[in-house]
Order: structure tokens, then C-alpha cells, then sequence
């Protein structure tokens, strides 16, 4: 018995070891894929006022987007430039109110290109000092349509999620950026965003799922298509991936429940 537990514990071992080995080379290729996507931009600085400047109608390069990530510099947490491309796409078409869970790089990028056309955005943050960084971004340049919320966790029985401030948010949220909260950190991980705020979502709302092949981003799609009957398209890069999830129209379900 002991003999086959010390068997198993050292395949485990070594099956996390190398599990960790291939994440840190898989992290270190998109890093350098990234800073040659990223050779001879601009500053940070420069990106943010070039961006802002944009007419409407002009969609920031992928080039761009990349010096603005290489600028931010938070490697292990911004989104990856696939999923920021994605954001950048969708936040300059929405028509109505943005939901963000986890704020960061894509809180600016949603403020310089949906905030100026007037589409308000809601942003969730639980770390005070994440959202000291964050919001110190936006009043530096002046970044109009964010409210950024710090919502600390709460347990809502079986899962954790932001606390969010349901008074102040509007009901006809028709995008959603959800990149938090820390899926290793947070039991349920992003789970609580259909539960808990699935009633301020509009027909149809898009959700960007961020990391969709992860274990837990995989497990809570699976809940979501259970439970919420959500329907998923999976976009798969070689650095990473994201889902765009379609909540479903709540004229069925009244049908259904009537
Ligand atoms: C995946 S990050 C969100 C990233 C954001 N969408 C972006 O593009 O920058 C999710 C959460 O991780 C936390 N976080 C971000 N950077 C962190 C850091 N350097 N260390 C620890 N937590 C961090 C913040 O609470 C954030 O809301």
C-alpha cells in the first residue's frame, strides 16, 4: 500500500513537474512572439493619445495593441493580444452598456474606444491596489464612460464572485468582458457572473470568456451551457484561447415558463 501511494506520488510529481515545464515554455514563446508583434512601437504614452485620436471609424492595429501590451508590462495577468484584439473589435460596434469582470489593459482599451462614443462602461475589480493602478491610468489621460467598482469577493454559497453594486448597474448589459476573477484563487473562479448577474444581461448579450481551455474557464462553460443554455464559440490561437458566448434571448424562457 505505502510502496504504490510513493509510486503514485512521484508520477504525480513528475506529471506536474512537466505540466509547469510546458506551461513556462509555452508563457516564454507567446512572450517573444508578443515583443517581435511589438518591435519599433511607440511608447506607452504615445499608444494611449494615438489610439485616443483615432477616428471613430478606425480600428487601433494589432501592432498597436501589441506596444500597448509590451507597455503595460503586467505579463502573467493582462489578456493576450488574440483576446485584447477581440475586446478591441467588439468594444468599437457595441451598441449598449459594457460589463467587465477583472479590470487591467482592456479597462483602457474599453474606455478609449467605447467610452468616447458614449457606450458607459462597468468594471469590477477586487484588489484595492489593482484598482488604484487601474483607475490612476484613467485619470491620467482623462478616459471618459468607466465606472470602475472595487467589489471585493463575497461567497454566495458554493462559489465566490464580486459583490457588484446592483443598484447602480444598468439591466441591458450587451457585452461582457470576463477575464476575473482569478480562476486559481476563487472557488468557482468566473462562474458567478451568470448567477449572480445574469438578470443584467439583454438578450443575446455576448460574453468574451477569456482562457477558455483552462480547466476551470472549461468547467464553467459546461455549467453555463447546463444551466443558463448559453451557446459558445471557441476561438483557439497557438498562445491561447478565448470562447464568445452568446446568452440566450429570455422571450424563450418566458415562453418555455409559461
Ligand atoms: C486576468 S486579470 C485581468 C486582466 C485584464 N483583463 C487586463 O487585460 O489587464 C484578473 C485579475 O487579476 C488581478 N491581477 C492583475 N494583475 C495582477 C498582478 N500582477 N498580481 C496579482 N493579481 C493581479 C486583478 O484583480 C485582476 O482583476
Amino acid at each position: 500500500m505505502t510502496k504504490l501511494l510513493r509510486n503514485s506520488s512521484i508520477s504525480d510529481l513528475i506529471a506536474n513537474t512537466l505540466t509547469a515545464t510546458a506551461w513556462r515554455f509555452r508563457f516564454i514563446n507567446s512572450q517573444v512572439k508578443l515583443y517581435k508583434e511589438a518591435w519599433f512601437t511607440p511608447t506607452f504614452h504615445e499608444l494611449v493619445l494615438e489610439i485616443a485620436n483615432l477616428p471613430p471609424s478606425k480600428m487601433p492595429t494589432r501592432k498597436m495593441l501589441a506596444g500597448l501590451l509590451t507597455g503595460w508590462g503586467n505579463n502573467h495577468f493582462a489578456a493576450n493580444l488574440d483576446y485584447l484584439e477581440e475586446v478591441a473589435k467588439q468594444a468599437a460596434k457595441t451598441p449598449g452598456p459594457i460589463l467587465e469582470c477583472g479590470s487591467g489593459l482592456t479597462t483602457i482599451l474599453l474606455g478609449l474606444l467605447a467610452g468616447r462614443r458614449g457606450v458607459e462602461i462597468w468594471s469590477l475589480e477586487h484588489i484595492p491596489e489593482w484598482y488604484t493602478r487601474v483607475n490612476t491610468v484613467l485619470e491620467r489621460y482623462q478616459i471618459s464612460g468607466v465606472n470602475l467598482y472595487l467589489s471585493p469577493l463575497q461567497d454566495f454559497g458554493g462559489f465566490c464572485w464580486y459583490n457588484p453594486p446592483f443598484t447602480s448597474l444598468p439591466n441591458n448589459f450587451r457585452l461582457v468582458i470576463c477575464d476575473g476573477p482569478p480562476s486559481n484563487q476563487t472557488p468557482g473562479g468566473r462562474y458567478g457572473l451568470l448567477p449572480v448577474l445574469g438578470q443584467h444581461l439583454c438578450d443575446d448579450a455576448l460574453i468574451l470568456l477569456d482562457d477558455a481551455n483552462r480547466e476551470e474557464e472549461a468547467e464553467v462553460l459546461r455549467r453555463w451551457t447546463t444551466e443558463s443554455k448559453v451557446s459558445v464559440l471557441l476561438q483557439e490561437f497557438s498562445f491561447g484561447s478565448f470562447a464568445l458566448v452568446t446568452y440566450p434571448s429570455r422571450v424563450n424562457e418566458v415562453e418555455v415558463n409559461q
